[in-house]
C-alpha cells in the first residue's frame, strides 16, 4: 500500500523492558533456557550456584561450552538476535533470539556474562536502570566481578558464565526465608532433573548439572527401566516436509514398586495426577512435561485418575516450530490442526491400557514379580447399563464354598448381595480425593486371624492342589507386601501347630 509518511514507533527502552521481565519465568524455566544455551555451545557440564544470600539471592552459571567472542556477546545480549526465521542446526536449543535476555532479566535487573574463547576473555552487562536511562546499550565492566566461577573460568581455554547478582520479588525467590528458599532449591532441582533427563542420563548428548555441587539426577517420566512399564508400538508421524516419533508407555500399577517412597518419586514433581499425558520433546529437550494438549473425544481430556498411568513421548525435530507454536518460553506447544486426530487416537488407546492397569481388570499378581497363576476374585465387565462387578463364581475358593455351604441357594444369594451393593460411586470418590488407594500393612494379630481363616478355607480346596497352589489361589490377589502372612499360611497348611 503506498504511503504518505513515516511515524516512528519504535519502542521506549524503558516500557518494553518492564514488558519483558513480566513474560512469566519461574527460576526454574529461566535457568532451563540458559542450560539451553550452554547445550547449543556444546557444553558437557554446567554449574549452577544460588545462594540464599540473606534474602537477597544471587545466582551464577558456568559452562565449558565454546564461548563467544566480543563481537559474538554483543550479539548475544542484542534482544531479538537472529530472530526466529534464521536457520538453525537441528542440535540448537535456542529459537527467538530472547531467552538469555528475557529468562535473565525476569528474574534479576542486573545480567552479566563472563565468557572465554579461544583464550580470549570479554565481558559485559545489561543493566535495568541503565535500559530505563539511557536506552538498549549494554556495558563492559571495568573489571571483572569476584565470583568464584569467573575464577573457574579464567583457569579454562573455553566457557561461558552468566551472572544474576540483582534478584528481585520478581523471580519469587528474593525476600524468602532460608527454609523455603532450601524447600524452592529441591524445586529447581527436580524441574531440571526433569526437563534434561534424556542429557543427564538418556540418549542425548551427555550432560552433567550440579547445583550448588550436588549432581541433578534425571527422573524419567517413562520409567523405562522398570519391568512392569509397559511400552506401546510407536508410531512416525510425517507431516510439513519432516517426521516426527509417538511413543505411548503404560506405567506400572502402583502395587508393582517396591516402596511408597519409589511410587511418589516415579509420579515426579507435582505428582502423578499432574503428569499425565503427552511429553512433548524439542531435540530431546522436555517443552511440556505432562498435558493432553487440548485433545480428546467429544469432550476435551482432563487430568483424571483413571488415566494418570498413561504418558505419551513426542519427540520432535527443531524445524517443527512454527508449526506446533513454540513459545517464546519453551514451555507450550499445540499440535497443528490436520495432526489432532491422529495423535488423539493414539493417546485414546494409551489412556484406554492405562485405564485397565490402573483398575487391575484382568486381575493379575498384585505382587511384584509373582505369576500369573490365580483365578481373579473380580470380575469387572462391561453391561448394557454401564460397568458390572462380579464375583467369579468358578474361583477355586467359591467353587469349594458352594460344594460345603449348608445351601446353596443361600450362598449364591449372598454373593448377589454383594455383588449388587458394591459402593461403585464411594470407592470411585475416595480414591479420586486422595493420591490413590493406599495399601494397608497387616499387623500381628490380623496375620494371626487371616492364616486361621485362610488355614480352613485352604483345605477346602481339592485335594488335587498342592500347598503352594492352594497358597496362591488365596493371597495372590491381594494386595501389599504379604510375606509374612504367606509363611505363617504354609507353615499352618503345612500341618505345623
Ligand atoms: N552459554 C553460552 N555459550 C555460548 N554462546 C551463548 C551462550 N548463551 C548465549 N549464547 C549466544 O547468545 C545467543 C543468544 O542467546 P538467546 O538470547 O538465548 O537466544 P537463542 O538461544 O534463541 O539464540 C545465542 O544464539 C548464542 O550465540
Ligand atoms: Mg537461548
Amino acid at each position: 500500500m503506498p504511503a504518505k509518511r513515516t511515524i516512528s514507533i519504535s519502542p521506549k527502552a524503558s516500557a518494553l523492558i518492564g514488558s519483558l521481565r513480566g513474560l512469566g519465568y519461574s527460576p526454574e524455566t529461566a535457568l532451563a533456557d540458559l542450560i539451553d544455551n550452554s547445550i547449543t555451545a556444546g557444553a558437557s557440564t554446567v554449574s549452577i550456584d544460588l545462594q540464599w544470600n540473606g534474602g537477597v539471592p544471587v545466582a551464577a552459571i558456568l559452562d565449558n561450552g565454546h564461548g563467544m567472542n566480543e563481537e559474538r556477546l554483543a550479539d548475544a545480549l542484542r534482544l531479538g538476535g537472529d530472530g526466529p526465521h534464521g536457520k538453525r542446526a537441528d542440535s540448537d536449543l535456542g529459537r527467538f533470539g530472547m531467552g538469555l535476555k528475557t529468562a535473565s532479566l525476569s528474574q534479576s535487573r542486573r545480567l552479566t556474562v563472563v565468557t572465554k574463547t579461544t583464550g580470549a576473555l570479554s565481558s559485559a552487562f545489561l543493566d535495568v536502570a541503565v535500559v530505563e536511562a539511557r536506552g538498549w546499550i549494554a556495558l563492559v565492566p571495568q573489571s571483572l566481578p569476584d565470583q568464584p566461577f569467573v575464577a573457574e573460568l579464567q583457569n579454562r581455554s573455553t566457557g561461558t558464565v552468566v551472572i544474576w547478582d540483582q534478584i528481585d520479588e520478581l523471580s519469587g525467590l528474593a525476600g524468602l526465608s532460608k527454609e523455603a528458599f532450601h524447600l524452592r532449591l529441591e524445586d529447581i532441582r527436580a524441574h531440571l532433573g526433569m526437563v534434561f533427563h534424556r542429557f543427564i542420563g538418556g540418549d542425548a548428548t551427555r550432560l552433567d548439572i550440579a547445583l550448588n555441587g550436588r549432581l541433578i539426577r534425571a527422573w524419567d517420566p517413562f520409567q523405562a527401566s522398570h519391568p512392569a512399564t509397559r511400552e506401546m508400538p510407536s508410531e512416525r508421524i510425517r507431516h510439513a516436509g519432516s517426521s516426527f516419533l509417538v511413543k505411548p508407555y503404560v506405567l506400572p500399577h502402583r502395587d508393582r514398586f517396591t516402596n511408597e517412597a519409589e511410587y511418589h518419586a516415579a509420579g515426579g514433581p507435582g505428582g502423578w495426577g499432574a503428569r499425565q499425558g503427552f511429553y512433548v520433546y524439542r531435540s530431546k529437550r522436555l517443552l511440556v512435561a505432562g498435558s493432553w494438549l487440548g485433545l480428546g473425544g467429544a469432550r476435551t481430556w482432563t487430568r483424571d485418575e483413571a488415566s494418570r498411568l498413561a504418558r505419551v513421548l513426542i519427540d520432535l525435530p527443531t524445524g517443527l516450530d512454527r508449526d506446533w507454536r513454540i513459545d517464546v518460553r519453551k514451555s507450550q506447544a499445540r499440535p497443528p490442526g490436520a495432526l489432532r486426530a491422529r495423535l488423539t487416537a493414539i493417546a485414546g488407546r494409551c489412556r484406554e491400557e492405562a485405564r485397565e492397569v490402573f483398575a487391575f481388570r484382568g486381575q493379575g499378581p498384585r505382587v511384584r514379580g509373582a505369576p500369573h497363576t490365580a483365578p481373579a476374585v473380580w470380575l469387572a465387565t462391561q453391561g448394557p447399563k454401564g460397568p458390572q462387578y462380579r464375583i467369579n463364581r468358578d474361583h477355586p475358593v467359591i467353587v469349594a464354598c458352594r460344594q460345603s455351604a449348608a445351601g446353596v441357594r443361600s450362598f449364591n444369594a449372598v454373593l448377589s448381595i454383594i455383588e449388587r451393593s458394591v459402593p461403585v460411586e464411594r470407592i470411585w470418590l475416595d480414591v479420586s480425593e486422595s493420591e490413590g488407594a493406599e495399601v494397608p500393612t497387616l499387623d500381628a494379630e490380623e496375620i494371626g486371624q487371616l492364616t486361621d481363616q485362610l488355614a480352613e478355607l485352604g483345605r477346602t480346596l481339592p485335594a488335587s492342589m498342592t500347598i503352594d497352589q492352594r497358597i496362591d489361589v488365596l493371597l495372590l490377589n491381594l494386595p501389599g507386601d504379604l510375606t509374612e502372612l504367606r509363611i505363617s499360611l504354609t507353615h499352618k497348611l503345612r500341618g505345623h501347630p
